[in-house]
């Protein structure tokens, strides 16, 4: 299961029950959540995204089976283990029938619950291998307009509809051009919010005198110049999303509102002194470690753990370069596409430097590199050198190295010398051959012989820049 904690919830009326089964459960490293009556549990379940339930059939109030069946309509993938007393047959029957297969008796066996427990984790981390899998077979590449096969990719578009059943608040992580945006569509999109808003608030573009007033509107006459009252970006996004994007760059005083905010789910106007109710899903996204900012004081920590309930991290297109040639094609098409052209194709040596760079900019880097080189390209075919990459980026070899022994040839080995001290020398091939203690003119033939100009940028004496 992914890195998050498999997550239990237990709904019994019996106080001591509660107790010993989360103690019990908490020690063996499960997150434990408990509610004394059947609505408690229901609403938990609808906030927090839950692996399993443990449900006690005889309950005053609401009985286990309806409950059961409030628990599906809420989340339809849950497993869900009943709890009944010795000798209670009928309900077990009607249980069967609706199609409950984990019973634990009471009085509980701990050994008993323990392995049951952990059994059914075997079978959830099974079907969640499965649908990555078969999303892989099925040559599932695009999930909610975001491309990829990667098994992170796999991983996230998995992670994306399990959090999109709930209505935990999202941190969204990750460098720049990584997709956060794209990410917190996607969790609006699939969730039960979809027919309403997702307002997005940038708060690296507010400045920060605004930001209150952005955030929760303002009453007329609030400050000078509030001729009008205006509404606040939480107020209309009201049975929807918001998505604080950039979180980081909000004003210290302003985290303090917010994070009444949070609390409270309702929003104050500035200059008004009535509280108004709001219902709504909160995503944030931040490309900076939020948790050293807390630890630096530049963050309140209060804060930072709110926003953090469910976290989401978009990897970096380095870590999952298996999904360049699929985006690549991808954006020549569609470049090509936006530009009344014919399809161009891109050239082996040009895929190979694209696998070979490490895309700081990432997705959106990507895209403007193809797109760039669509325009510049007067031939069907882009090359390596229409690519316009900087040099100082490309995979170090203390990267490669890191990557272990492998069998290699001794003319990869040759190669790759030459392309890394090429990469160390930015393309001065007297430089690199002095480096790899050589003449200029063996390391010329080289270059030739194994079309190094194809992966890195090779400068000559007489060109500044020539491929
Ligand atoms: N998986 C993906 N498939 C296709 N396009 C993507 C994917 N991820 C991101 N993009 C594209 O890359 C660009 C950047 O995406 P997005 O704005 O969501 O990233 P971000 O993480 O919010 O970036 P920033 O931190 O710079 O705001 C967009 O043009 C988006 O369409
Ligand atoms: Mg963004």
């Amino acid at each position: 299961m992914p890195e998050n904690k498999r997550r239990i919830l237990v709904i019994d009326d019996n106080v001591t029950t509660l107790k010993v089964i989360s103690a019990i459960l908490t020690r063996e490293n499960y997150s434990v959540f408990t509610a004394g009556n059947p609505p408690d549990g229901l609403d938990i379940l609808r906030k927090e995204n839950m692996h399993l339930v443990m449900l006690d059939l005889k309950m005053p109030g609401m009985d286990g089976l309806e409950t059961y069946k409030k628990i599906r309509e809420i989340d339809r993938d849950v497993s869900v283990i009943i709890m009944t007393a010795y000798g209670t047959v009928e309900s077990a029957v009607q249980a069967m029938k609706l199609g409950i297969d984990n019973y634990l008796q009471k009085p509980l066996n701990f050994d008993e619950l323990k392995i049951t427990i952990s059994k059914i984790f075997e079978k959830i981390v099974m079907k969640e291998d499965l649908a990555i899998l078969k999303g892989e077979l099925k040559g599932d590449n695009i999930f909610e307009n975001m491309i990829g096969k990667s098994k992170k990719m796999r991983e996230i578009f998995a992670k994306i509809t399990s959090i999109a059943k709930t209505d935990s608040t999202v941190l969204i992580t990750g460098e720049s051009g990584t997709g956060k945006e794209m990410a917190a569509r996607a969790i609006h999109n699939l969730s039960r919010r979809r027919e309403n808003k997702m307002i997005v608030i940038n708060l690296a573009a507010v400045p920060e005198g605004l930001q209150e007033s952005e955030m929760f509107g303002y009453e007329k006459g609030a400050f000078t110049g509030a001729y009008g009252s205006r509404q606040g970006k939480f107020e209309l996004s009201d049975r929807g999303t918001i998505f604080l994007d950039e979180i980081g760059n909000i004003n210290y005083r302003v985290q303090a509102k917010l994070l009444r905010v949070l609390e409270e789910r309702k929003v104050e106007p500035l200059g008004s002194n009535k509280a108004r109710p709001i219902d709504v899903r909160i995503i944030s996204a931040t490309n900076i470690d939020l948790k050293s900012e807390a630890a630096n004081g530049r963050f309140r920590e209060d804060l930072f753990y709110r926003l953090n309930v469910i976290s989401l991290h978009m990897p970096a297109l380095r870590e999952r370069k298996a999904d360049i040639p699929l985006l690549s094609g991808h954006f020549l098409k569609e470049v090509c596409l936006k530009n009344s052209m014919n399809e161009k194709t891109i050239s082996e040596g040009a895929l190979e430097r694209l696998m070979d760079y490490n895309w700081p900019g990432n997705i959106r880097e990507l895209h403007n590199v193809i797109e760039e080189a669509v325009v510049i390209s007067s031939t069907d075919v882009i090359e390596a050198d229409m690519l316009n990459l900087s040099y100082e980026r490309f995979a170090s070899p203390a990267a490669d190295q890191a990557a272990g022994p492998q069998d290699i040839t001794l003319f990869e080995v040759e190669k790759k010398s030459i392309v890394n001290a090429l990469i160390k020398t930015k393309g001065n091939q007297t430089k690199a051959a002095r480096l790899l203690g050589v003449t200029r003119k063996m390391i010329m033939n080289k270059i030739e012989k194994y079309h190094i100009s194809e992966i890195v940028p090779v400068r000559t004496r007489n060109t500044k820049k020539s491929q």
